[in-house]
């Protein structure tokens, strides 16, 4: 199969159409067989549930080509676990495990020319997602659904890739206790945009958000969550209910623990135990793990001993043994990889 002519080495994070896409829709109770289709565009009525009460619901998952060549997706049975709580929390039909994945694997099969080769530093992005398609006026669920799953080529997340960003505390709030937080709905994203945009004009990367009940507690940004490195290299990760639970931030504490033999704390971070950390980190599928330089506080500045230039030595031992399990050159866990074939 030949690749397509992309400058693979200079990719952003950002959207290039790709040949195929997978839909299945939902309707009178049950899912259609669903499968691949050319046609990138959705047409629906005016007042689909989507449209008016933002119920739509997402994941966020990668395909790598590995050393040896062959295309690989990283576990991708948990977003498809993950999107079963999405959908529920929305009171949406749930997709079926075993069809989400399945259609992961024909979505990435059928895209085979965009997966990024091995080395490039790009990887191919893959969005399954959601939403509410008939018309619905009265706030109530939708009745019927459409599943897609699509895919694009993307780069590092941020610009400079894996150089230390600078972020800012948010005065917004991101989740609310007993909110939608802990799942992947595209409203804690519209939710985040203003954020976002202020932070960007105020010069900083990204937010961190603090828990908003108390406003005490590290959480996460808009699109990862934090991993944290003591100076007696423990890695601490946030606790919360109001944060979405990181398939790559799990991933990471498992390799910390039993890769590198570092002991590992998912706990409350304070936010005032921040500037004792020795390095800190995003973590995420589009932010694999981007180090934070400084975090700045209403002007207050916390700089990590890490500093502006290069990853912490114990984040860059993570990132190493993360990416090298996801491009299969370091032995993965059983069942981390699912090999398209
Ligand atoms: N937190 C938020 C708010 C996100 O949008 C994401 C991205 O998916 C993550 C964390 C990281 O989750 P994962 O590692 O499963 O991609
Ligand atoms: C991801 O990492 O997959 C995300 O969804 C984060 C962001 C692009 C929304």
């Amino acid at each position: 199969m030949e690749k397509k002519n992309i400058d693979w080495e200079n990719l952003g994070f950002g959207y290039i159409q790709t040949d195929k896409r997978y839909v299945a829709n939902y309707k009178d109770g049950k899912w259609d067989e669903g499968g691949l289709t050319d046609d990138a565009n959705i047409v629906m009525n005016e007042c689909a549930g989507v449209l008016q009460y933002a119920q739509t619901v997402f994941e966020g998952m990668k395909a790598y080509t590995t050393e040896d060549g062959r295309i690989v997706t990283f576990r991708p049975d948990l977003n498809a676990a993950r999107m079963v709580d999405s959908a529920k929390r929305l009171e949406m039909p749930v997709f079926p495990e075993d069809r989400f994945v399945d259609a992961v694997v024909q979505t990435v099969k059928a895209n085979a020319a965009y997966v990024p080769p091995y080395g490039s530093g790009a990887t191919l992005y893959i969005r399954p997602y959601m939403f509410g398609i008939n018309p619905v006026i009265g706030v109530k669920p939708a009745d019927e659904y459409q599943f897609r799953v699509f895919t694009t080529p993307v780069g590092p997340y941020f610009k400079g890739g894996a150089k230390p960003i600078t972020i800012c505390v948010s005065d917004f709030d991101r989740a609310a206790p007993h909110g939608t937080g802990h799942i992947k709905a595209g409203l804690n994203y519209a939710m985040s945009l203003h954020a976002i945009v202020t932070a960007h004009a105020n010069g900083f990367d990204e937010n961190m958000y603090l828990d908003s009940a108390t406003r005490t507690k590290v959480e996460e940004t808009g699109g990862a969550n934090f991993i944290f490195v003591t100076k007696d290299n423990k890695i601490v990760t946030p606790h919360s209910d109001t944060i979405l639970p990181s398939i790559t931030r799990r991933s990471i504490m498992y390799v910390a623990e039993h890769y590198l033999g570092l002991e590992v704390e998912e706990r409350d971070v304070y936010f005032d135990e921040v500037k004792d950390f020795a390095e800190c980190g995003l973590c995420g599928t589009a932010a694999v793990i981007s180090p934070v330089g400084k975090v700045v506080d209403h002007g207050k500045e916390i700089c990590f001993p890490s500093g502006m230039e290069k990853m912490g030595p114990t984040t860059q031992k993570l990132y190493d043994t993360l990416t090298g399990i996801q491009m299969g050159h370091i032995e993965a866990p059983e069942g981390w990889l699912k090999v398209i074939e």
